[in-house]
């Protein structure tokens, strides 16, 4: 008769590892303006790292706010009724429906973080819309 018994083990998936994720070596891989790319995940959510410079296109995301995070640079987020400047440390969050356009006038590194699936130009039909699901 086999004997049964139950085993208590950690389940530990393959890719599980304890390095740190560094934004500053992640930034230096990513050659391409307004091209987001992830990072980490938390949940449902991603963090996502950026290099902004120039003009943006208006758009607005109707399902999910948006977290901006500046690592380096100056970014002004314009609103219909508003702008805000976020310094280096600096974060905001864009409440979900609201039309905005990020403008860099120097090479700006950002920390997104976004539920997955979120398109960078959101409703805006645009050129600049690029691939959301791209890890570096
Ligand atoms: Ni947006």
């Amino acid at each position: 008769m086999t004997p049964t018994h139950t085993v208590h083990t950690i389940p530990t998936p393959a890719a599980r590892t304890y390095a740190s994720v560094n934004l500053a070596h992640k930034l230096s891989l990513l050659h391409e303006h307004w091209s987001q790319r992830v990072v980490a995940e938390m949940n449902d959510y991603q963090f996502k790292i950026a290099k902004l410079q120039g003009d943006f296109v208006w758009h607005s995301h109707a399902d999910t706010d948006e977290c901006f995070l500046v690592v380096a640079g100056e970014l002004r987020i314009d609103f219909r009724d508003g702008a805000v400047t976020l310094r280096t440390g600096e974060m905001f969050v864009v409440p979900k429906g609201v039309e905005h356009k990020p403008f860099a006038s120097g090479e700006t590194h950002v920390l997104l973080v976004e539920p997955r699936g979120v398109v960078n130009t959101g409703d805006a039909e645009s050129d600049r819309t690029r691939a959301n699901d791209v890890w570096i």
